[in-house]
């Protein structure tokens, strides 16, 4: 039931049990996973485009630089299983490049967005089966039976397997090595670099990112019935060196209690939810996620100032 009493979808369910979950620990969280509705994907596509976020541009440029190699990847016939595809914007630099593929498996947890993203790829790659999955891929994603028979090369860029732990991220990698027919895997990641760039990155001057963040409460009330006052409120953006991650976090700014169905969860001033991690890798902790999954590490592509890394991986 929400806060009205009305019976929840078996999503909506699912968010409030997560939900109920994490905001009974001592330090409160949400899943980054619940960020992308449909007004938190269209977020996120705002903050690719920000100055700040280097990350989308960086990684696009490289994909063009090396567009021919990476689409020969995939075997003539073959499919490209991407995670996390959004707006598959950078994903069309490999589409174009790869004529030979027979299909492309967009795999999101924002289904709408996933559809209609879809629908605008069949318009434009006639020829190529688009075969979108809406799973939530921190659990094994199960593909359709039909593309067993295909070679497959998995894609995942953005730098989104920062937002898993590691332990998480390891299984992703494994999951996809044991896929029938796995070729390779393309990973986009994110680089270390200094903090005032990575801050910046994701706490930008226009407050998308503090409005994407912010987004997940706006979630919870139009969904359960919850009663945050979002304007109480204030996002924050931390770097933690020690592990290499940037934190974003939502801090009550007064003292206040604010019910969910079934529960009341009080917030001293402060206190903070933690909704999001992003992970930043050096080559030798970037192995250390693959490795222990049966890839290797065959190239490390990168732009010049070394921002951002695109590994191409190969079964070991
Ligand atoms: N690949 C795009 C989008 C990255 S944003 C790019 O690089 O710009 C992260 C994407 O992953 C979003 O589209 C979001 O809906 C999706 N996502 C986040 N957590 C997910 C999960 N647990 N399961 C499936 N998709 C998820
Ligand atoms: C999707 N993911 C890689 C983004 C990141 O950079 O961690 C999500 C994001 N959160 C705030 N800004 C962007």
């Amino acid at each position: 039931m929400d806060g009205s009493g009305r019976a929840l979808s078996p999503g909506a369910n699912a968010l409030l049990q997560d939900a109920l979950e994490g905001l009974s620990q001592r330090q409160k969280r949400l899943s980054p996973k619940w960020l992308y509705d449909q007004r938190g994907s269209a977020l996120f596509e705002e903050i690719t485009g920000l100055p700040e976020y280097y990350l989308t541009r960086t990684e696009a440029a490289i994909l063009t630089e090396y567009a021919a190699e990476l689409a020969g990847l995939v075997p003539e016939g073959g499919a490209l299983v991407e995670f996390g595809s959004g707006a598959s914007v950078k994903t069309r630099t490999l589409l174009d490049a790869g004529d030979h593929f027979a299909a492309y498996v967009p795999i999101d947890i924002s289904a709408n967005f996933l559809h209609q993203t879809a629908h605008g790829l069949r318009a434009h790659y006639p020829r190529l089966e688009i075969a979108p999955v809406v799973a939530d891929f921190t659990a094994p994603v199960r593909l359709p039976p039909h593309l067993d028979a295909m070679a497959k090369v998995g894609f995942f860029p953005g730098s989104t397997i920062g937002n898993l732990p590691p332990e998480a991220a390891t299984d992703l990698l494994r999951h996809a090595r044991r896929w029938p027919g796995a070729q390779g895997f393309i990973l986009g990641a994110d680089l270390v670099k200094d903090e005032a760039t990575l801050v910046a990155a994701y706490d930008d001057a226009q407050g998308v990112t503090a409005q994407f963040i912010g987004n997940i409460l706006h979630r919870l009330n139009a969904e359960l019935g919850a009663d945050f006052d979002t304007g109480a409120f204030a996002y924050r953006a931390t770097w933690n060196a020690a592990l290499a991650r940037i934190d974003m976090e939502l801090v009550s700014t007064r003292a206040q209690t604010v019910s969910l169905p079934g529960a009341r969860i009080d917030f001293a001033a402060g206190e903070a939810i933690h909704v999001s991690a992003s992970r930043k890798y050096t080559e030798q902790t970037l192995a250390q996620l693959v490795v222990p999954a049966g890839w290797r590490v065959e190239q490390l592509l990168t732009d010049e100032d070394r921002a951002f890394a695109v590994a191409v991986l190969l079964p070991q």
